[in-house]
């Protein structure tokens, strides 16, 4: 089987790095080679546009933030995704096109055309093999990550720690969209609750592309690897 491609999407405050972080360790103390990526970013250009993006001082729309991060995602995808996959890794990245989707698409309203244009021209509509949702109501993903303290005392915050709470609903909304648009590609996983219990569901939902690999049967994780909020 081939090396599989895989993503974690959700809002900020989802769980979606932390579990991402601990598969990944989990896989490579099985024996697995994983490639551990993010968007934007990946790349040296790519981590360049990374703070461009995400830097709120620049005034941008969300077509604009749509073409910084497509030239990442180009840039990530020729220069490390592809070369990791064809060298037999597994790669976990951290967000991908579903992010620009609803954060562009759905949150800042441009049109869904437009980004699936730019899409066809950035990665040629390259999608994963699995896509991990990790689901949690807004308010929640809000107050783990601290953001309208951030938000208050300026100090760390992105562009999108300052947006209000309808811009995450939004974008929830979207996420789900898309989950009922593509259902075999994604898994949504409940990470409102306890990290242990949403940690079996991601190894759970990810077993079938690994056939070398034991999982655990009742899909509980065992002891390695501490989690973290966020
Ligand atoms: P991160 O904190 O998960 O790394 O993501 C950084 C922020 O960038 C997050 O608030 C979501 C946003 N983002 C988009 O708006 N569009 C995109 O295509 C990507 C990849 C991220």
């Amino acid at each position: 089987m081939a090396a599989p491609f895989l993503t974690f999407e959700g809002l900020d405050g989802s769980g979606k790095s932390t579990h991402l972080r601990r598969l990944a360790a989990w896989l490579e103390s099985r024996g697995e080679s994983v490639c551990v990526t993010q968007e934007p970013g990946g790349t040296d250009l790519g981590e360049a546009l990374r703070s461009l993006f995400l830097d709120r001082r620049y005034r941008t729309d969300g077509r604009i933030e749509a073409l910084l991060v497509f030239a990442s995602r180009r840039h990530h995808l020729l220069e490390r995704i592809e070369p990791a996959l064809a060298e037999g890794r597994a790669v976990l990245c951290d967000r991908f096109t579903d992010s620009t989707l609803v954060y562009q698409g759905v949150g800042r309203g441009v049109p869904a055309e437009l980004l699936l244009s730019l899409d066809e021209v950035a990665t040629g509509t390259r999608r994963p093999d699995r896509t991990l949702l990790f689901d949690v109501p807004p308010e929640t993903a809000r107050r783990r990550v601290g953001s309208e303290e951030r938000a208050r005392s300026g100090e760390g915050v992105t562009r999108f720690d300052a947006e209000e709470l309808p811009f995450y609903q939004r974008v929830r909304k979207g996420y789900l969209r898309l989950v009922e648009a593509e259902p075999e590609r994604f898994r949504v996983i409940d990470s409102s609750g306890p990290r242990e219990a949403t940690f079996s569901r991601v190894l759970a939902s990810v077993a079938d592309l690994f056939p070398d690999v034991r999982f655990p049967q009742s899909g509980a994780a065992g002891g390695d690897a501490p989690g973290e909020a966020g």
